[in-house]
């Protein structure tokens, strides 16, 4: 029977998103304008702008599903109104069962209420535990699931350990993190307690936030003699977004730690490096200024080519609102993916020169003119990576702003 009650105990709404109908608080309500989204103010969360992040997660788990191709299940152990699991269940193709779950009791119901109003409860059950229970009620290896997605409010960090615990060797673990003044360097003390890692105050910090999101999600697979490697990882709106593939043996693990290590920053010329080993006091190969770190944090991949072009060929399946806005995403990650760690942001170089910025598309072009490797970021519109040297692209700026 259907929970009508909880139709009536707060104002909501029924919204339409992919194949599903939900209902949802009515955010007008609240005053809560998306953009400004404050979770606290409506009785269960629900944030219309993460429809985006959604059709995202049901494309990568649509296209682990054919990579691995088998049935699988998934755990959204934070699940608010439903909304995330219900359309794994609805959208993917060859899932054979979603485990949902919320501490908070109204958001429990209401996932209840939404999973028998899309006829999901065949596929589909329902939890009212603390996330971490729930992951480690499912760690033993009859119970594992094949993806995890942790999305939480704020840091994953404290469901990371349970969630790949609770993941079946060659698993997938997706996990979200909202906390981007720690990993941004806003608040450092913050992201060393969540990340063991400190964060930089840097124009590529949201690259640095999926890197030290990683770095922390390695050691603790480490620690149960698991490896990872990154599929695809992203960064949009207020969030970062990462998808690691498990492989369970010690030998997988000690690869995989192999990754961490630093990112070097000049705050002189904006140089940068990275170490795997320990460093003291160490000076720009550039100007020979001081330079300043952000890490550990995982040195690896965060693309894979392969996956992305999997994810591309599901887009095109799917009729999502967001169709157009993640093929450039999606095409964008992946022509990033083999260029070099970090990326420069033009506006950033040339506001130091004091010169106008000129068009990325043609300093794109012009880099590589010159020999250079060069590509543009998904984490930046204005952002290049490269193997140029910060000296080198200041020199082109130079040459490009005084020929106009
Ligand atoms: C960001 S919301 C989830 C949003 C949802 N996944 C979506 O796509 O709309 C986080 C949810 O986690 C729940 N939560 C917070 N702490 C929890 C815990 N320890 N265990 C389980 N759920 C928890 C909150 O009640 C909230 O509904
Ligand atoms: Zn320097």
């Amino acid at each position: 029977m259907a929970d009508i009650d909880i139709e009536k105990e707060f104002p909501s709404e029924v919204i339409r998103e992919g194949k599903v109908k939900v209902l949802v608080p009515k955010l007008d309500a609240y005053g809560i304008n998306p953009s400004d989204y404050a979770p606290s103010k409506a009785p269960v969360f629900y944030n219309p702008i993460m429809e985006f992040n959604r059709d995202l997660t049901v494309l990568a788990f649509q296209a682990y599903q054919r990579m691995v191709k088998r049935e699988i299940s998934i755990c959204d152990p934070l699940t608010s109104q439903g909304i995330r699991g219900i359309r794994f269940a609805a959208e993917i193709e060859g899932v054979k069962k979603v485990l949902i779950s919320d501490i908070n009791e109204r958001a429990y119901r209401l996932a209840k209420y939404n999973v028998q109003f899309n006829c999901v409860e065949r596929l589909v059950s329902v939890q009212h535990k603390d996330a971490n229970c729930v992951l480690s009620c499912n760690a033993s290896p009859k119970k594992r699931f094949d993806i995890v997605d942790v999305d939480p409010f704020g840091t994953p960090a404290p469901y990371l350990g349970s969630a790949i615990r609770a993941i079946r060797n060659h698993g997938l673990l997706a996990s979200t993190a909202t906390d981007l003044a720690p990993l941004c360097g806003v608040h450092p003390k913050a992201c060393i307690r969540k990340y063991g890692g400190k964060p930089l105050r840097v124009e590529y910090c949201h690259e640095l936030a999926v890197r030290l999101l990683v770095g922390c999600t390695a050691n603790l697979a480490a620690k149960h003699d698991i490896g990872i490697q990154v599929l695809f990882s992203h960064s949009s709106e207020h969030y970062i977004r990462v998808y690691a593939q498990l492989a369970y043996g010690a030998k997988k693990a000690d690869e995989s730690v192999k990754n961490l290590g630093f990112v070097l920053h000049c705050f002189n010329c904006l140089h940068r490096e990275t170490t795997h080993q320990p460093f003291d006091n160490t000076r720009c190969n550039e100007c020979g200024s001081r330079m300043d770190f952000s890490g550990p944090l995982w040195l690896g991949k965060i693309f894979d080519q392969e996956f992305i072009e999997l994810m591309l060929k599901e887009n095109k399946l799917v009729a999502f609102r967001n169709n157009a806005r993640i093929a450039r995403l999606l095409m964008t990650a992946r022509d990033e993916a083999p260029a070099p760690i970090t990326y420069y942001v033009l506006d950033k170089l040339s506001g130091k020169l004091g010169l106008p910025s000129p068009s990325i598309q043609a300093f794109t072009n012009l880099l590589r003119d010159r020999g250079f490797q060069a590509v543009q970021t998904h984490f930046n519109p204005r952002g290049i990576r490269t193997d140029a040297s910060s000296i080198a692209i200041q020199k082109l700026l130079k040459e490009v702003g005084n020929s106009s």
